[in-house]
């Protein structure tokens, strides 16, 4: 079976460096914050050239702890995709504040001026106090950063990257993690810089969010450890998880480009054969980590007789996401964009992802390229 992500690969590469960094822990006994979570902050902080990296328990926690650094309040609007995970969505009513559902560009997969024009209009007839938006670098390429912060800055609005699916892409040269006012990340196993359990960490350049966010995964702790300052969790990250992502960080940039040959590789097998598909556009001056190679099938296609067959040729596949949020049973009251979520909608009905990690090859590629040709065209 073709691996849809492989993992393994990449263990016996770092295996026994990993392995060497556990020790050394299970040596000093500072299972919790220990001395690996400082070292991988000031590793992050590096790669993103953003100045606080504050890591957490994992990319749900960090967009929670963003939020609360932010400031957000019951009551409060935030704009949100409905094509994308849960996490995403779910952190909003969590505080009480209502997420407003907004429609994705359907060549690229994320929100977009437009769509956030549409969101604005929708609190504005709602009389919902907007304080945010939350934008999602979904599959891997960050949303036009430029154009999103431009609107938010001219009202007044904070951007908050959902960066769980993109953290190594850039835009215009700059690094996600320092495209927003706040970013929030995941080391969840699967993710392009994941760990052995969960894990996740927020980057922003205001020591006011990150002192909050700071005390807040801390159980709200003030001046001491007894002390609290205000609500807070349990959002702190252990220095294994911390250990493996440090491993992982030093080979995060040649797997970057690993997987942007398989995903060129892809897109140029794809296009010789002339399949009748929609292949994944990056936007200008982009780049993307290629969490997920997605596609988009024609309309007429049965997409699960498709995976069917392709899962008997040993090709595994997955939807990401099936159900939008806005028609999932937890946000069916919250509102959604004046101008209706018809791309979210077509994009959950024809979207397949294929197999995407950096030692997938020429072969495989090819292989499942074929099939896929055949099976539609
Ligand atoms: C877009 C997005 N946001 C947030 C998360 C949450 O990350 P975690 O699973 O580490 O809580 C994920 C994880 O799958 C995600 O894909």
């Amino acid at each position: 079976m073709i691996k849809f992500i492989d993992l393994k690969t990449q263990q016996i590469k770092i295996r026994s460096k990993v392995e060497n960094k556990i020790k050394k822990i299970l040596d000093h006994g500072q299972y919790i914050l220990g001395p690996e979570v400082d070292e991988l902050q000031s590793k992050l902080s590096k790669f993103c050239g953003s100045r606080y990296v504050l890591c957490c328990s994992s990319g749900t926690d960090a967009l929670l702890l963003g939020l609360l650094g932010l400031g957000l309040k019951p009551g409060d609007g935030v704009l949100v995709p409905s094509f994308t995970f849960a996490s995403s969505a779910e952190v909003m009513p969590l505080l009480g504040a209502i997420p407003i559902f907004v429609d994705v560009d359907k060549s690229n997969f994320n929100i977009s001026a437009n769509s956030i024009q549409a969101g604005l209009d929708t609190a504005k007839k709602k009389k919902i106090n907007l304080k945010g938006i939350m934008t999602v670098g979904l599959f891997g390429q960050p949303c036009n950063m430029d154009e999103i912060n431009k609107i938010a800055n001219k009202n007044q609005l904070w951007v908050l990257d959902d960066a769980a699916q993109s953290l190594g892409a850039t835009f215009k040269g700059k690094p996600v993690g320092n495209l927003a006012k706040v970013t929030a990340t995941s080391f969840f196993p699967s993710k392009p810089l994941g760990c052995y359990g969960d894990g996740g960490a927020i980057f922003t350049n205001s020591k006011k969010i990150y002192d909050v966010a700071y005390s807040t995964h801390l159980h709200g702790m003030g001046k001491d450890r007894y002390t609290y300052e205000r609500l807070g969790m349990n959002g702190r990250m252990d220095s294994i998880q911390a250990a493996i992502i440090i491993e992982k960080l030093r080979i995060f940039q040649s797997e970057l480009k690993l997987r942007n040959k398989v995903a060129n590789q892809y897109i140029k097998v794809f296009t010789e054969l002339n399949t009748k598909i929609t292949l994944p556009k990056i936007i200008s001056q982009c780049t993307s980590n290629w969490a997920q190679f997605t596609i988009i099938l024609p309309n007429s296609i049965n997409r699960e007789a498709l995976r069917e067959k392709l899962s008997k040729k040993q090709i595994p596949t997955a939807i990401y996401y099936p159900i939008p949020l806005h028609k999932q049973k937890p946000y069916k009251n919250f509102p959604v964009s004046v101008d209706g979520l018809k791309n979210t909608e077509y994009l959950c009905k024809n979207v397949i992802s294929l197999p995407m990690h950096p030692y997938l090859t020429f072969k495989e590629i090819t292989f499942i390229c074929k099939n896929i040709h055949q099976l539609i065209n």
